[in-house]
């Protein structure tokens, strides 16, 4: 029997990324291909990248370089760099780390078993092609193996708003959504496989207008309700979010749909309008605010998470006050916060930059408003009873870590749940980044 070859794939960046790199995963099984934790005994390294802040790329070339020893020990190691970077510098990655055998973009992943092969060939392999198809049409898994409690699963990829700091839209190419039957198929395959929880993926997730599965388009509402009737499926989710698709029937479903949880990343980047203007974010402070409170009303408790970026082109000061207004009046249970990094091709690199230290000192500033509303959302979690899906043992004895509605992290002692339940819990404390709870 030949020896399975070993498939060590590191990734960057977002949740779909994450996806992506389990889909190329069971691609690569069909070549004879398992995962490994480790680079050092990997037949195959594959690095799913990101692209979207500077850092990120960077990131990418000097974990490539610490490569460089175990390729020229077994010039046989095959290296691959997949993902936004991948997309965006194809080539040049190649030309900069010679060791790169294999360049994918994120929309040619189903032609990843060839490019393999083409580079066990000796060959370099490169593809970054945005074909018609449906990559994870292509990128079907064998057999269903068990899996964990949660899932990601993409519905829709690529975005047509070109926010004027974003490299999406030119990396993930334009908006296309999934027809609504294979995403059905696919999570019933999922609950069939222990999953209890799918969050659905988009670069523009509400936004969502796949084929619907008697023809017409479906909305993301629509596609909610249908798989809300999918048995064994307990919570959804979705993920990322713009303002302005946020439509009535969605946040309706906020009210009406029992699975769907109450929590909702919708990012809004800066509260100043002149900075959103110039961001082409195509949305006001104010028609930000309205939908937000559309969905409170629809759901009191709902929890809010966003984006935010300081230091674009030409903020001032009065305008960063204005993110820390708006921060003060939506009050967020989570948030991810970021200086502007320059990204070449996109139209706000060519405006008047903003100096970095002052980036720093207001991204401090936000940080610690964030932090401190995160904090107190989280604390009023104490004394209230929540549901929580069990996801994995924790680190003492009998303990075990789930999340709740709300995506707190929480930590129970509970030796006899078994992982995928949901139970009830009485929440006791708030730690810094989790909660505790004793099991009702
Ligand atoms: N600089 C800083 N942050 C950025 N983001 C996207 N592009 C940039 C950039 N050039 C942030 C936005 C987006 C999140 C995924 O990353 O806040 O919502
Ligand atoms: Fe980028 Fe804006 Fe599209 Fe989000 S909506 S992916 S920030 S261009």
């Amino acid at each position: 029997m030949t020896q399975p070859k070993k498939l060590f794939i590191k990734t960057y960046g977002c949740q779909m990324n994450v996806y992506d790199s389990e889909r190329m995963a069971e691609a690569m099984g069909g070549q004879g291909y398992v995962q490994t934790d480790s680079p050092d005994d990997a037949d195959m390294i594959l690095l799913n990248t990101c692209h979207i802040r500077e850092k990120a790329a960077e990131k990418v070339y000097s974990e490539l370089g610490r490569y460089k020893g175990l390729k020229s020990e077994r010039p046989d190691l095959k290296i691959g760099v997949a993902g936004c970077v991948a997309q965006a510098e194809g080539e040049e990655i190649m030309r900069r780390q010679p060791m790169v055998d294999l360049v994918v973009g994120p929309q040619s992943y189903h032609r990843l078993p060839e490019l393999e092969a083409k580079a066990r060939g000796g060959e370099k392999a490169l593809d970054t092609d945005f074909p018609e198809e449906d990559k994870f049409e292509r990128l079907k898994s064998r057999p269903k193996a068990k899996r964990g409690p949660t899932a990601f699963l993409t519905v829709q990829e690529g975005c047509d708003k070109f926010c004027a700091f974003c490299v999406v839209p030119y990396t993930r190419g334009a908006e296309v959504s999934r027809p609504a039957a294979r995403i059905l198929r696919e999570a019933q395959e999922l609950v069939e496989r222990g999953v209890r929880e799918i969050t659905l993926l988009g670069q523009n997730v509400n936004a969502y207008h796949g084929e619907g599965v008697a023809g017409a388009r479906w909305s993301l509402a629509r596609l909610i309700w249908a798989l809300d009737e999918i048995d064994g499926l307990e919570r959804i989710r979705f993920t990322t979010s713009h303002p302005n698709d946020m439509s009535d029937p969605l946040i309706e479903a906020h009210a009406d749909c029992k699975k769907l949880m109450p929590y909702l990343h919708l990012p809004v980047q800066s509260g100043s309008d002149k900075i959103l203007k110039r961001m082409n974010r195509a949305h006001t402070a104010e028609s930000y605010l309205r939908v937000i409170e559309k969905l409170r009303k629809a759901r009191p408790d709902i929890l809010l998470s966003g984006d935010f970026i300081v230091g674009f082109p030409e903020e001032t000061e009065e305008d960063f006050q204005a993110t820390m207004d708006l921060v003060r009046a939506v009050e967020y249970g989570q948030a991810y916060s970021f200086k502007y990094s320059t990204r070449p091709g996109t139209p706000a690199a060519e405006r008047p930059q903003v100096e970095e230290a002052v980036k720093t000192e207001r991204l401090h500033r936000l940080q610690d408003l964030l932090w401190s509303q995160q904090r107190g959302l989280q604390k009023r979690m104490v004394g209230r009873e929540v549901s929580v899906l069990f996801e994995k043992a924790g680190r003492d004895a009998g303990q075990m870590v789930g999340k709740s509605e709300h995506l707190h992290a929480v930590h129970a002692y509970a030796p006899d749940v078994e992982i995928g339940e949901l139970r009830q819990v009485r929440i006791v404390e708030s730690l810094t980044n989790s909660l505790t709870g004793e099991l009702l």
